[in-house]
């Protein structure tokens, strides 16, 4: 391996290839990780499958939120299945499969071939891969590619993941739905809260042959392959938990919350964050925004269940009556399909002190004075959203780490109420008032120094400012 120089002599900026995995959640996270590397210099290049290239491309935003980085390009990749292929939750198995020996061929083949090479001419000097995407790791050590795993979801679920294998040999799962309050015992730093309920929702009653569960039980052994593992936490909320990861995955680099560290990179280099920056996937309603002027301080719970929690109909009414009956004014992130009937039979209450909108600027809303809780699902961005702008949290979670996450906020970061598996309008009305009103100096002043510490870790000297620079720096070094 030799040094990249230019026809000068000069030392040209490493190539570094990016590789999301081919779901929406963790886009985002993605390539505000990449935007940051743009802006340390790097050649990047993101790879994208043709189906979730083809799905972001009807709104045109890569190109809009790259076009200032000469240094950006974007390629494709098939993901090997046909294009009628619904490539749904329940087929997961299907795309991963295909993923593994199809895409594993076409990646080997491009790198090896040098489709990659970018407008200098550079090839690809280390490989920056979801570690869902095993196979980007083989082929890295088989021609001699340095490799970072990147994992986008919570420090605490991942480790979890680590400690399946113990679980299931010691049969804390798969458990009993009458089991689901008993304490787990088996990972480590958590024993005195996490419940069964609080695992990860894979784990929920889960048959342990399930396939799907062979991917989940090899994660300790899988991301120690890599040269490194990203991880969109900072030191402050998970130290404690990145500890127990280090045993096996000694070179973490710890940079979230990753929205908010490329936020303040752009200020520092005085360029403006546009919506594209933090949204590409949805188009966004900003008259919330001048809704939201009009309220009181603190005065608005805002509620919204992420991009792909899917609540049954009477869920969403639970939801409804519990907030009309605490008499708070809410801002509600509500799809097309659902928002018409709500309407139609609650006018009065949206038109006196609610707003409902398909789809909200997220940051813009947490960091608005008028906001004064967070009613969410627990997904991880919107858990570090919300803890960076200060922000308590009601949580109300669906699937996957968000049920460890809300355990997390509640018990660990002591930010909010953990609402899972109950959804009845008497609830929802008391732990709205505990938030807002009857211990709501308590979780304000725990939420105020979490997101002093989030901004902390951000600036010069602080631990993902630090995290971020020692990356940097080692991709360098493993580039040359
Ligand atoms: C998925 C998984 O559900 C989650 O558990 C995992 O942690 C990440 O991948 P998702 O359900 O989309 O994510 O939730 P979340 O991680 O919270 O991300 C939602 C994103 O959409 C946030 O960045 C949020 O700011 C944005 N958003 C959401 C908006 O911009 N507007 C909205 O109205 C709602």
């Amino acid at each position: 391996e030799s040094a990249m120089e230019d026809g000068g002599g000069a030392l040209l900026p490493p190539h570094v290839l990016i590789f999301p995995p081919p779901i929406q959640g963790p886009i985002n996270s993605t390539f505000s990780i990449a935007e940051l590397l743009c802006l340390a210099g790097f050649q990047i290049t993101v790879l994208l499958t043709e189906d979730i290239h083809s799905r972001l491309q009807s709104r045109g935003n890569i190109q809009k939120r790259f076009e200032r980085y000469p240094n950006f390009q974007l390629r494709t990749i098939s993901d090997g299945l046909p294009e009628d292929h619904p490539r749904s939750n329940d087929t997961f198995l299907e795309l991963y499969k295909s993923l593994h020996t199809k895409t594993k061929v076409y990646f080997k083949e491009m790198l090896t071939s040098g489709s990659f090479e970018s407008n200098s001419g550079s090839p690809v000097s280390c490989i920056i891969a979801d570690s869902l995407l095993r196979f980007t790791c083989d082929v890295a050590k088989e021609i001699g590619i340095p490799i970072i795993y990147l994992r986008t979801f919570s420090a605490c679920c991942l480790w979890v993941f680590f400690c399946l294998p113990k679980l299931i040999e010691v049969g804390e799962i798969p458990y009993r739905r009458e089991d689901e309050d008993a304490l787990v015992n088996c990972v480590p730093a958590t024993e005195s809260f996490l419940r069964r309920r609080d695992l990860p929702g894979y784990c929920r009653y889960v048959d342990t042959n399930n396939p799907a569960m062979e991917l989940l039980i090899v994660e300790g052994e899988e991301n120690a392959r890599a040269n490194g593992l990203i991880i969109n936490t900072f030191e402050e909320l998970e130290g404690p938990i990145l500890s127990h990861i280090r045993a096996s995955c000694p070179n973490l680099y710890p940079i979230g919350p990753v929205h908010a560290h490329l936020k303040t990179k752009l200020a520092a280099q005085n360029l403006s964050l546009t919506s594209t920056n933090s949204n590409i996937l949805w188009e966004e309603d900003k008259s919330c925004i001048s809704w939201l002027d009009s309220q009181p301080s603190k005065s608005v719970l805002y509620v919204s269940f992420g991009s792909l929690a899917m609540l049954t109909r009477d869920q969403i009414l639970e939801f409804w009556h519990g907030l009309v009956n605490t008499g708070k004014r809410f801002l509600w992130v509500i799809r097309k399909d659902w928002k018409n009937e709500i309407l139609a039979e609650f006018t009065k209450a949206t038109e006196e002190r609610g707003c409902i909108v398909d789809w909200a600027p997220q940051q813009e809303v947490l960091s608005h004075r008028a906001v004064g809780a967070f009613l969410t699902h627990s997904g991880w961005n919107s858990t570090l959203e919300s803890i960076y702008e200060g922000v308590p949290m009601i949580c109300w979670p669906c699937e996957g780490d968000q049920q460890t996450n809300s355990r997390f906020v509640e018990f660990v970061w002591k930010l909010g109420l953990d609402m899972k598996d109950t959804c009845d309008r008497g609830t929802i009305e008391k732990t709205v008032k505990e938030i807002m009103d009857v211990r709501r100096d308590e979780f304000r002043k725990s939420a105020d120094n979490m997101a002093e510490l989030a901004r902390n870790s951000l600036i010069e000297g602080g631990s993902s400012f630090s995290a971020f620079n020692r990356l940097v720096d080692d991709i360098k070094m493993m580039s040359q």
